[in-house]
């Protein structure tokens, strides 16, 4: 069957009806789905049947794939996150459970592995139990930072043009306090890095989106403390205006695959004792540093 997509939203989103992710993709097929996420940013494939090892050789179509830092927050292989409050053996976590917790801190607006140097290019999640109708909370929501930039006032732009956000994998200790420490080893390999708040998209014509998160460090670089901290406060509520949103209400078996470059996203919180949400998740690793307006590869180009 010929590949098909509708769209979801004007700004965010396709949806592919009738397409098994979990068979060998072919060429044709790859290019219609990275035109897909380059124009839409955000797919949603219905009715798939995977598992971690199906995931992962799916995500592999679009590029390498990323390591989780924390081996035991993964499912059968360490490319494979365990995005869920069920443990690895099927039971469901206390909600004081250190997985339970960083599913907790993917309620605050971000783009995955900000924390790397290289931060991650695409990220698929499967939907393998989802909470029940009548539950609050579990849709994941997702903000188009392309929209958000273009929409901002000169005034702000000129802001935040030179400006960097400060990205620690540690700092999400002081975010869900009760983790524990993270190993030395740990530490070292995931030090600090910064990214510019305004990325250049160099596959777009080099248009500028907004860059930055929630849920590592809060602090900007060249700044003080306080300044930094109102700073990233106006922009977490700027960028939740539902304008530039798109609510991903699950279905049982959804695969969705969004553009990290672009969007900002989170999950809304539900009642995590009461209810079992599980998903895995296979990640395209980056291969270059974000690009801002001043990085000697952009700085001549605009
Ligand atoms: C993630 C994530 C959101 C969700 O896996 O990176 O942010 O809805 N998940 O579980
Ligand atoms: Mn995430």
């Amino acid at each position: 069957m010929e590949l098909s997509s509708k769209k979801l939203l004007a700004h965010i989103g396709v949806q592919i009806d009738n397409f098994d992710c979990s068979k060998k993709l072919n060429t044709s097929e790859v290019e219609f789905i990275r035109n897909s996420i380059q124009e839409n940013h955000f797919i949603c494939f219905k009715n798939q049947k995977l598992n971690g090892e199906t995931l992962a050789q799916f995500t592999k179509n679009f590029g390498e794939l990323e390591a989780y830092p924390e081996k035991d927050k993964t499912k059968g292989k360490i490319e494979i996150f365990n995005v869920s409050n069920v443990s690895e053996n099927g039971d469901h976590l206390p909600e004081d459970d250190q997985r339970v917790l960083l599913q907790k801190n993917n309620s605050r607006w971000h783009t995955d592995s900000s924390y790397r140097y290289y931060p991650a290019v695409f990220s698929m999640l499967y939907g393998q139990e989802i909470l029940p109708p009548e539950a609050a909370g579990g849709q994941t929501q997702f903000s188009n930072m392309l929209m958000a930039y273009e929409e901002l006032s000169d005034d702000k732009k000129m802001l935040l043009e030179p400006l960097h956000q400060v990205h620690s994998y540690n700092d999400i200790r002081r975010l869900e306090p009760g983790l524990p420490e993270l190993t030395q080893s740990e530490k070292s390999n995931f030090p600090p890095v910064t990214h510019p708040l305004i990325r250049v998209h160099p596959d777009r014509n080099y248009k500028k989106s907004l860059f930055f998160t929630s849920n590592t460090s809060l602090e900007i670089g060249g700044m003080s403390l306080d300044e930094g901290r109102d700073l990233h406060k106006w922009l977490v509520d700027y960028i939740s205006n539902p304008e530039f949103c798109y609510t991903h209400y699950w279905d049982l078996n959804d695969l969705v695959m969004w553009d990290n470059r672009v969007l900002l996203h989170r999950v809304i919180p539900y009642d995590y004792s009461r209810y079992r949400r599980a998903m895995i998740r296979g990640t395209v690793e980056g291969k270059e540093p974000v690009a801002g307006p001043f990085s000697n590869t952009i700085r001549n180009k605009l």
